[in-house]
This record gives structure tokens, C-alpha cells and sequence, in this order.
């Protein structure tokens, strides 16, 4: 009988236990620093070494000493950790974590549309592809957009892409006339204003609390709106015991461990369907996580001269939020 090497190798290789405690041994072995963002499962969650919305992740990523990149999240985060450390291996559980909004805006077409706009800067929301990056003169998440809008010159134009929603909602607090693109996130478009209305006449004292990627009728009815991390740090300092939440339920496992005696209700979808669960987030999985590091694949390669294009927004937005 082969002896046993080591104790992850005594564990049966399907438990939870298994690959907690390898994907724990590997990141050692690896020199890896493993990110994830809200909207991952739990246990993915816990084992990461920083947690957060695509801001913060990208600010972690702008500072890691790791020679490995984990990124438990889609393939725009993944693709911006690249882009700020194109010499370290960036590795993404599942090639096909994508996500709506950088599905919506390929670089091409953005890039005609602009032409039509001359004189005004394009802005664009994180979740695009790095080609979309290249092209673009500022980077934005949903935390720093409205900071970063108020830096630009009133008489500076702007083309704000690819996600309506958000866009709309920062030209109206800014009050800025922006250009936008018609791209939308298939999760946050899914909720049911009549259905939110109805719970909130079952919990009166419940506040509706929204992320900026929701369709205007659902911001309408909302007491807070805001990043996920923004979010986050509004249930755990409000006096309300009961928050209706309108963004991806990945959320909640946070806000629960910060506000362990308040109730989370997720704000329901328009159909009977679990689509307000981000389907590419939840492509990962603790397995394919263990896998990847194992593995050392699948990895983030991207094309020099687009990642030293891509990095120069990106940079300055970086720059920007910190005013
Ligand atoms: P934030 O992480 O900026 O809150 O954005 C949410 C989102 O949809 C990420 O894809
Ligand atoms: Fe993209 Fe929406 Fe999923 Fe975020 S929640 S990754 S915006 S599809």
C-alpha cells in the first residue's frame, strides 16, 4: 500500500474540506493572493485574502507583493489585475465568467460610436474588456463614477459607456449631460418594481436599498443607492432592522457577518427564476478554484501594446479616486 504523503492527500477529494485546505496549502506553495469579489459564493468568500467590490479588488491588486494573482470573480477583474501587473500570472477559475455589460460593448463598435461624438472623452464603467480600455480615457466602478465625473471640466463632453443605468443615474446626481451607450447588466435589469412594492407594504420599516446597475423605476423606489461596498457599510451603520436588497444575493453573506441581528430580503425578480444570481460569478467554484491553482491555468494573456493602453485609464482612475 503507497504511504500517504501529506494530509491534504488523506482527504477524500470532493469534500469542501479537501479543497479549502488545498487551495490554503497552494496559495502558500504558489506565493498567490487570492481576491474575491461579493458576489461569490460563501465559501469562496471566507477563504480569500481580500474581499470586495471591483474598486477595492483592483486596488489590491495595484498593491499585492504575490507572485500569483487568484481573481474569483469575472473576466473583466481578472483582465484588470493583468493589466496592472502584466508580469505576474493572473489565473481566473473559469474562462467563461464574462459578464453582460463587457459582452454589450465590443471594442470595435464602441470605437465607431465615438467617432460620432468628436470633442468628448469616453468614460468607461470597469465591467468592459481590456480592447474597450485601450480606447477609453478614464476608467470607473460603480464607487468612484461620481467622483471621478465631478473632476472632469463642466465644459469637457462625455461619452459615458457601457452601462445605461449607471450612467443615467450619475448624470442625474452630477447633473452632467452625458452620451450613453445602451448596455445593461442581465441581473440588475431582472427585478420586479411591483413585486418590491409589495414587499415593502409586508415589511413597512424594510429600506430598499439598490445597486446603481438597476433600471430606473427600481432606483425610483430606493432609500440608498450604491456599490456594493457601499451598500455593505449602509446596513451595518443604519438604525434599520430590515433591508430589502436590489443586487446580486452574494452580498448578503457579508452584510449578515457584519449585521448578524438584521434581516436581508432579496429583491425579487420580474419571472420565478433565480436570475438574480449573476450566472458567470457563479461559474466559480471552490473545485475549479483548487484546479486553477493546481494547474497553474486557465490564465489571463493579454497583447502588450493593448495592456499598456488599457493601463493608462485604469491608472488614472486609480489616481482620481484617491482626491
Ligand atoms: P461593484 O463591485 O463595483 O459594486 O459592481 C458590481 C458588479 O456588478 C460587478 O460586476
Ligand atoms: Fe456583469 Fe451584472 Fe454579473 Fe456584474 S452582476 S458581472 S455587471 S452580469
Amino acid at each position: 500500500m503507497l504511504a500517504i504523503k501529506n494530509k491534504a492527500a488523506s482527504k477524500k477529494p470532493e469534500t469542501k474540506e479537501f479543497y479549502i485546505s488545498e487551495i490554503n496549502r497552494l496559495k502558500k506553495e504558489l506565493n498567490a493572493v487570492l481576491l474575491a469579489h461579493f458576489y461569490q459564493e460563501p465559501d469562496i468568500q471566507d477563504i480569500a485574502d481580500h474581499i470586495g467590490d471591483s474598486l477595492q479588488l483592483a486596488q489590491a491588486a495595484e498593491k499585492t507583493n504575490a507572485d500569483v494573482i487568484v481573481f474569483a470573480g469575472v473576466h473583466f477583474m481578472a483582465e484588470t489585475a493583468k493589466i496592472l501587473n502584466p508580469d505576474k500570472l493572473v489565473l481566473l477559475p473559469d474562462m467563461n465568467a464574462g459578464c453582460s455589460l463587457a459582452e454589450g460593448c465590443p471594442a470595435d463598435l464602441l470605437k465607431k460610436f465615438k467617432e460620432k461624438y468628436p470633442g468628448h472623452i469616453l468614460i468607461s464603467y470597469i465591467n468592459c474588456s481590456a480592447e474597450v480600455k485601450a480606447i477609453s480615457d478614464i476608467i470607473c466602478t460603480s464607487s468612484n463614477a461620481e467622483k471621478i465625473i465631478r473632476q472632469i471640466p463642466e465644459s469637457q463632453k462625455i461619452i459615458f459607456a457601457p452601462d445605461k443605468n449607471l450612467g443615467r443615474f450619475i448624470a442625474k446626481t452630477t447633473g452632467r449631460d452625458m452620451v450613453l451607450w445602451h448596455g445593461s447588466c442581465i441581473v440588475h435589469e431582472t427585478f420586479s418594481e411591483k413585486k418590491i412594492i409589495e414587499l415593502k407594504l409586508e415589511h413597512p420599516g424594510a429600506k430598499l436599498i439598490a445597486h446603481p446597475e438597476c433600471e430606473e423605476n427600481i432606483l425610483n423606489n430606493a432609500d440608498f443607492i450604491g456599490s456594493t461596498s457601499a451598500l455593505l457599510n449602509y446596513v451595518a451603520e443604519n438604525a434599520a432592522k430590515e433591508f430589502i436588497v436590489a443586487t446580486e444575493p452574494g452580498i448578503l453573506h457579508q452584510m449578515q457577518k457584519k449585521s448578524p441581528d438584521k434581516v436581508f430580503i432579496q429583491a425579487p425578480p420580474e419571472a420565478n427564476c433565480s436570475c438574480n444570481e449573476c450566472p458567470y460569478m457563479k461559474l466559480n467554484t471552490l473545485e475549479k478554484l483548487y484546479m486553477c491553482m493546481r494547474d497553474k491555468t486557465p490564465e489571463i494573456i493579454l497583447d502588450r501594446r493593448i495592456q499598456e493602453d488599457a493601463l493608462i485609464p485604469i491608472k488614472r482612475m486609480l489616481e482620481m479616486s484617491k482626491k
